[in-house]
């Protein structure tokens, strides 16, 4: 047995967070014939285990939950806990693993006073940027340092030349009115100990979210106007005395930086030859004070991960020079400069080449530009006060005589700490490419808060965006801390609205607040999905709070109304994008918002209630489970016929109803589903609300092959279609690009919102199959879908108790090879699909069932149903034009079809199937000649 991977809180050695109360989780691996007997959790203060302070021991028989087990003791500031976890299986043999969690400074008094520059020096308009430093010595050897640090709007601090940490955008995003992050680091390594050495303490200032452009009204100073500092240096020498640093206007001092400009949309100028003239005196820093609380950080570290290499340098039509870096990204370019002196390089960043030349109108007023101006030192430049989201970079100014070398520049990706967990790969590239596309989405939107994109002027938290993605997001990676984060910020927010949910944070303004379903089902929705994904009650009691002041608000305001039971108030964003809209450029959809409002506040009221039961709040349980059968009878009365016809005749609107399993009869439902996707000519019409969840949800009720049809699709609109014309992220927009490569429009549109995303989640949760029966996947089930069309399919997802792995693939024999994996201590229920001990059932593919433990499991059968089948009842006669053999098929049992489809090219019989034929049985279509052409078409092997 081994014990390993000890985090806390989800995070790896974490350093000065707040832990709330502290949530241990572990891995075991071990052989599938061991079993853990018992567990104990001892917490240190010290690295030898000297002195515990906590011991966490299970009850005889019930290991403790290596998922999270909280920690529950008083924390002290500034210390660094070990954490120790041995595992003791049944035959006695003990395996144990350690790690650390360490405080910061809680609520212990800063020491560090907030200085600022002065007030004159915060007015100027010439793109003044502070510097602070404070010079001091170590005089003896260090046994530990620890920089505690917030500065506005954002900081990069320095220790004798060297930046200190591999952090970006410190103190990060968050109601600055409330509270501001302090990040601690540890810098023991960067101390010059020597007897007589003079050490510096150097921090630069910049504007960000705090003080600089921001928000859908574009303004500037939102939080504060002049910048600010607090720091703390805390240096413990080997001979047990301290020394503490703060920042004070006595000692600190401070000048002009390089940094000209900044700003989170418009970029950065960096002009070394600012100070030329020597006009820059250090000046002594001015006592001052901030109101927000200064607490210790909930952000994960924002740092640079993949490095992009230029693809190519493009000489545009228009005559510039323009690097393609490959993929959509966010983060920044670094380049080595060995510019002249006066030289000034501007950098602008795209997404896309419009008729070959560059193109960024669709970021609307955020600039989005860095500028350079050389002093003729050779550095490596990069801006340190922002971020872009971007493919393309326009070099502008670089000089005549200087070669351009592609292998001087980089662009860096950067974005918050998450540890990848899940990885899912096809046999066809299209697909693999729009899983690695989203993939790219949320690493572009995953900087410090989700947000909606990071380009354009807006980068907004998003409330809807993150809620609908925070499934194949936390498949895709362990997002726990990060969205506790998003979460106690969207709680904040909320309590400002007396329970409503804000469309967006940061909310700036409360007055102007869109809250509305879908957006505000945030609070229910994603403590939902973490506690399913992470099993942790502790977070899940964090959170609750906030899921129940969100029913509860709804429920008053429909009280006030006259207890309707509806959500049918509020301005609402509905099925945003869609393409069922008044036009195709129109922001709403056609699908009526208080239907999916309803719905969705019933779907929310459930989950409350469900994590009621789960909290053990009976009254609670009670009174929402009470609540949710009302609004479900007032659905169920509002939006059916009497005799159960859904009146929202629309995609959404079924998928809607389907997923919140709000129907007098399902068989109804999904048979006038399909009648409207036949009458849309299967072109998706969904938009945030219903694109998502749309395959899955049709995996899940039966129209698994239908499902499938509907991601391959290359027409317009769909995932395939975009990634023909190019895309390398996903789009916020159907049609963000049109077939001829240009942008649809500038007003919004984005071509790295990941909304459109989720259907990611389809290929873990359907076609590989992956869901949980209990929380954290202790018990999984492993339903594959099989499709001659993907070949095969790899996935393996990371859950809170280990590795779990589904893989099929269709050999070419005709048998199937499903191999499964289940991580130690979990059991998974495994459904075969067309196994042939199982009796064929036209929904579930005749599965059979096998309950199966830890380990790797392999299964390979001859289904019953031949998979290698080249078309399905459901394909459409478009997909076959291109194919000779079921042509010819076509033409010999139906000529007529084939003449349409051929010589007509009528869009109505290309968009027909087998399936659906039959309804032109006026041309002869009739039941007998359908078959013949089905048993001859379905008889093609791919
Ligand atoms: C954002 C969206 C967001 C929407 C809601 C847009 O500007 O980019 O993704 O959810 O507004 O109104």
């Amino acid at each position: 047995m081994k014990v390993s991977q000890i985090r806390v809180n989800g995070i790896d050695g974490p350093l000065g967070f707040d832990y709330g109360t502290p949530r241990c989780s572990w891995l075991v691996e071990g052989a599938s014939d061991e079993t853990i007997a018992a567990t104990r959790i001892e917490v240190s203060d010290s690295p030898a285990f000297s002195h515990i302070v906590h011991t966490v021991e299970s009850a005889p028989g019930s290991p403790l939950d290596s998922a999270a087990t909280p920690l529950d003791f008083r924390l002290e500031p500034r210390t660094r806990y070990h954490v120790r976890v041995t595992a003791t299986g049944a035959d006695g043999t003990a395996a144990r693993g350690e790690g650390w969690f360490e405080t910061g400074k809680m609520d212990e008094p800063w020491e560090g006073r907030w200085i600022t520059p002065s007030e004159e020096d915060n007015r100027r308009d010439d793109g003044y940027h502070p510097e602070f430093a404070r010079e001091f010595a170590v005089d003896g050897p260090v046994e530990q340092a620890r920089l505690y640090i917030c500065g506005l709007g954002l900081f990069e601090a320095e220790l004798n030349g060297r930046k200190v940490g591999d952090e970006h955008l410190t103190p990060y995003t968050g109601d600055y009115d409330r509270e501001v992050q302090s990040i601690a680091f540890d810098v023991t390594g960067m101390l010059d100990a020597a007897p007589g050495a003079t050490n510096t303490l150097s921090v630069r200032l910049g504007n960000g979210w705090y003080k600089g452009r921001f928000g859908l009204a574009g303004k500037e100073h939102l939080y504060g106007d002049s910048f600010r500092l607090v720091a703390e240096l805390r240096i413990r020498r080997s001979d047990g005395t301290e020394t503490v640093i703060g920042t004070d206007a006595g000692t600190w001092r401070y000048r002009g930086s390089d940094t000209t400009f900044s700003g989170i949309y418009d970029g950065e100028t960096l002009d070394r030859t600012r100070w030329a003239g020597g006009d820059n005196p250090w000046k002594p820093a001015v006592e001052t004070s901030v109101d927000a609380t200064l607490t210790d950080r909930l952000s994960l570290p924002v740092t640079v991960h993949e490095i992009l290499p230029v693809r190519e340098v493009v000489h545009t039509p228009a005559g510039e020079t323009v690097l393609d870096f490959g993929q959509n990204f966010a983060g920044c370019v670094a380049f080595r400069s060995h510019l002249p002196a006066g030289v000034r390089v501007t950098l602008d960043f795209g997404e896309i080449l419009q008729h070959g030349d560059f193109y960024n109108a669709n970021y609307r007023s955020a600039k989005s530009r860095f500028v350079y101006v050389s002093d003729g030192r050779e550095e490596t430049v990069a801006p340190s006060f922002t971020y872009f989201g971007f493919r393309y970079v326009r070099v502008t100014g670089w000089p005549e005589g200087t070669p351009l070398d592609p292998a001087d520049f980089e662009g860096r990706a950067m974005y918050s700490d998450l540890r990848r967990t899940g990885r899912i790969d096809t046999g066809r590239d299209d697909v693999n490419r729009l899983v690695s596309n989203a993939l790219w989405g949320q690493r572009s939107n995953f900087v410090d808060l989700p947000t909606d994109c990071p380009q354009r002027d807006e980068r907004l938290g998003w409330t809807g965006d993150a809620q609908v993605f925070c499934g194949t997001a936390s498949y895709a990676m362990d997002t726990a801390a990060f969205y506790r984060k998003f979460l106690h910020d969207l709680r904040g927010d909320q309590r400002k609205l007396g329970g409503g949910v804000p469309g967006v944070i940061p909310m700036l303004d409360p007055h102007g607040a869109a809250i509305g379903a879908v957006w505000g089902d945030a609070a229910t929705f994603m403590p939902t999905i973490l506690f399913e994904r992470y099993a942790d009650k502790t977070a899940l009691r964090e959170t609750y709070p906030m899921m129940r002041d969100w029913i509860d608000w709804i429920a008053d305001n429909d009280r006030e109304r006259g207890a309707r039971y509806l959500f049918d108030f509020c301005p609402q964003l509905g099925d945003w994008l869609a393409l069922n809209g008044r036009t195709q450029q129109s922001m709403k959809g056609g699908t009526d918002d208080f239907f999916i409002s309803s719905c969705y506040w019933a779907e929310s009221t459930r989950m409350t209630a469900d994590a009621a039961a789960i909290l053990g709040l009976d009254d609670d349980e009670r009174r929402f489970r009470d609540l949710y059968g009302r609004i479900r009878e007032a659905v169920l009365r509002e939006y059916y016929t009497p005799t159960g016809r859904l009146a929202i005749d629309t995609q959404t609107g079924y998928v809607v109803a389907l997923y919140s399993g709000i129907y007098p009869d399902k068989d109804r439902l999904v048979e006038a589903f399909r009648e409207r996707l036949y009458k849309d000519c299967y072109r998706i019409s969904g938009g945030f609300v219903g694109a998502p969840i749309m395959c899955r949800v049709m995996a899940d009720n039966g129209m698994g092959d239908e499902a499938m049809n509907l991601l391959l699709s290359h027409d317009f609109p769909g995932w395939m279609h975009c990634i023909d014309l190019g895309a390398t992220t996903i789009w916020e927009r159907w049609n963000s690009m049109l077939d001829d490569g240009t942008c649809s429009g500038t007003m919004m549109n984005s071509f790295n919102h990941y909304a459109f995303g989720s259907v990611v989640e389809y290929l873990y949760r359907n076609v590989a199959g992956l869901t949980a029966l209990e929380p954290g996947f202790r018990r999984a089930r492993i339903a594959p879908m099989p499709d001659a069309r993907l070949g095969h399919c790899r996935m393996s997802y990371d859950s809170a108790y280990g590795r779990y792995r589904s893989e099929w693939e269709i050999l070419a024999d005709g048998d199937l090879h499903v191999t499964v994996e289940v991580p130690f201590g979990c059991e998974a229920e495994v459904r075969l699909p067309f196994h042939p001990d199982a009796a064929e059932t036209p929904d579930a593919g005749g599965r059979t069932v096998v309950t199966v433990g830890a380990g790797v499991h392999g299964f390979t059968y001859t289904p019953t149903r031949d998979m290698r089948a080249r078309y399905s009842r459901s394909t459409l006669f478009k997909r076959m034009l291109a194919d000779d053999e079921a042509m010819a098929i076509i033409a010999r049992e139906t000529p007529m079809l084939a003449h349409m489809l051929v010589n007509e090219h009528d869009e109505d019989y290309l968009c027909d199937s087998l399936d659906t034929l039959g309804v032109k049985f006026f041309m002869g279509f009739d039941d007998a000649t359908v078959a013949r052409l089905a048993d001859a078409l379905l008889a093609l092997r791919a």
